[in-house]
């Protein structure tokens, strides 16, 4: 009769919350549980209930009386007043699952591992409730399935990349793929990348995966071998292959393209020392290049990038005063390290900038600035029936390569120059300079900040959203038949009928 009673005010206690009259009904009729020992009451802050659930109802029963003979308070119901509930092959979520079905609601107790009753037992008395003895929560975490769209110029990409792992997989395969001269292989790839660096949350199952564009068969393989056991075969064979090891190298060489390090490889160079000793014919880049191996492969930190900014402005004030420096490419993006410091230079005097490169780079060989330096003249004019094919953003500007000698500073981070007798008083520095006219600026600026993805994008973007042509000098729309202008990165996003995406968030 009691038990009978008790039970149903149990399940409406838990459900409804209207515990309190329920719980002094089980505090009295708990003396006279099913063994009716009157023992239990030499520790009255703890009240145990058994989960009888995959213990079995005879070691309950077993374990029960072995509490009890020790003193403790044992409920057979569960109500309101039991501190600590004991399982056995119990996870946390099957235990909360259990208590929703059979008792209809939750309990604030302990939900605990038999090892915490055996341990008391042990002890004669409660032993403290540790990490060990809780039951283990179920990795049940909400997966959220991304969705982002798919143009990375529609989408913010920070330099704060939570799936490193997959995307620096995902970038191994592109480089090889365009180290291999498979450049369509390799946009793939870097979209794939893309796609995940714009992900607010590290990846865990391939499922969450849904509204992510540009993976394709081969990049979701990758994905899924990484999540599953750390590392994809096929990337890690890569980084081991000889082939690959050797295109690296050699194109890491300032001056030298696939196509010349593939060339290579086939006549059995592998190594700068076999460049060096089989002396195939370099020219005046590549000498450069190989000269300042060390220094041209070792980033260019962003102290250091202001320190040529520093040299770069006083050139560009002393042979063009009024003339504007503007740092691009990656350290505009916000980058900490480079492979290179990129400039753009204008004059708000639209024609003023004209010449301006050979004296610039004058200036700068007289003080002794330059190891090395190469310089294409602007051949870019708007034609009347618009760009005749897409614009090469490559040749088309006043634009200087260019190996700068950067005097060392003490305090900059130049430790690495040295080899004996501490850093050198000066390191190599790739510098790229770019002149632009001040009516062409805006397309320059955004077009030279990158990434070089985001800037593929955006071209993408122009030509089969928009109908429209993007380069480096003009945004030209074909269904107008008429040139936009712009004197703002703004401007241009918006004739593209894009939101604004500011430089640190290019980083796709
Ligand atoms: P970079 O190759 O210097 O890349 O090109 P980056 O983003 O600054 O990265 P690191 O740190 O130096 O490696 C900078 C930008 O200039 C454009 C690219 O699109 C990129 O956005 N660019 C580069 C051109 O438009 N034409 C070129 O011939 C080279
Ligand atoms: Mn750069």
């Amino acid at each position: 009769m009691v038990p009978f009673k008790r039970r149903k005010l149990v399940c409406s206690a838990a459900g409804s919350h209207t515990g309190a009259t329920g719980s002094h009904e089980g505090a009295t009729g708990s003396h006279e549980g099913a063994t009716g020992s009157h023992e239990g009451t030499r520790f009255p802050q703890v009240v145990l209930f058994l989960l009888e659930r995959k213990m079995g109802a005879s070691r309950r029963r077993f374990l029960s009386q072995l509490g009890e003979k020790k003193g403790f308070q044992v409920e057979q119901l569960l109500s309101e007043r039991v501190t600590h509930v004991i399982c056995e092959n119990n996870s946390s979520e099957e235990v909360r699952t259990w208590l929703r079905s059979e008792v209809g609601g939750q309990t604030a107790a302990h939900l605990l591992d038999v090892s915490w009753f055996t341990e008391s037992m042990k002890a004669g008395r409660p032993v403290e409730v540790l990490d060990r003895h809780k039951l283990q929560e179920q990795q049940t975490e909400e997966v959220e399935v991304f969705s982002t769209p798919s143009y990375a110029c529609q989408r913010r990409t920070t330099l704060d990349n939570h799936n490193a792992v997959l995307t620096d997989a995902l970038s191994l395969l592109a480089e090889n793929a365009e180290l291999s001269g498979e450049d369509g292989r390799g946009v793939a790839f870097r979209r794939a990348a893309a796609a995940l660096k714009a992900l607010p949350l590290p990846v865990t199952r391939l499922t969450q995966l849904g509204g992510v564009p540009c993976l394709g068969g081969h990049s979701l393989r990758v994905i899924k071998d990484v999540l599953e056991s750390g590392a994809s075969p096929e990337v890690e064979a890569l980084r081991r292959s000889e082939r690959f090891k050797a295109l690296k190298v050699l194109t890491g060489i300032f001056g030298v393209g696939v196509k010349t390090a593939g060339r290579w490889i086939g006549e059995g160079i592998l190594t700068l020392r076999q460049l060096r000793d089989s002396g195939p014919t370099l020219n005046r880049a590549q000498r450069a290049g190989l000269r300042h191996y060390d220094d041209l492969n070792r980033p260019v930190g962003r102290a250091e990038a202001a320190a040529v900014a520093a040299v770069v402005e006083a050139a560009a004030g002393s042979v063009l005063p009024g003339a504007r420096v503007t740092l691009i490419g990656g350290f505009r993006r916000g980058k900490q390290t480079g492979h290179d410091v990129d400039f753009l230079i204008t004059h708000p005097e639209e024609g003023r900038e004209a010449g301006l490169m050979p004296k610039l780079v004058s200036w700068l060989d007289s003080q002794g600035f330059l190891l090395y330096q190469k310089t294409n003249s602007n051949s870019y004019l708007e034609a009347a029936e618009g760009p005749a094919r897409p614009a090469s953003n490559m040749d088309r500007f006043e634009r200087c390569f260019s190996v700068f000698k950067l005097p060392e500073e003490a305090g900059r981070g130049g430790a690495g120059a040295g080899g004996e007798g501490g850093p050198r008083p000066w390191r190599a520095v790739r510098v790229d300079l770019v002149v632009s006219p001040v009516s062409q600026f805006a397309f320059a600026l955004l077009g030279w900040t990158g990434s070089k993805l985001f800037e593929r994008e955006l071209r993408r973007w122009a030509g089969h959203e928009m109908n429209m042509c993007l380069s480096s000098h003009a945004l030209y729309d074909h269904r107008q038949s008429r040139y936009l202008r712009a004197s703002s990165e703004e401007e241009i996003f918006a004739h593209l009928g894009l939101e604004y995406i500011p430089p640190s968030e290019r980083n796709a």
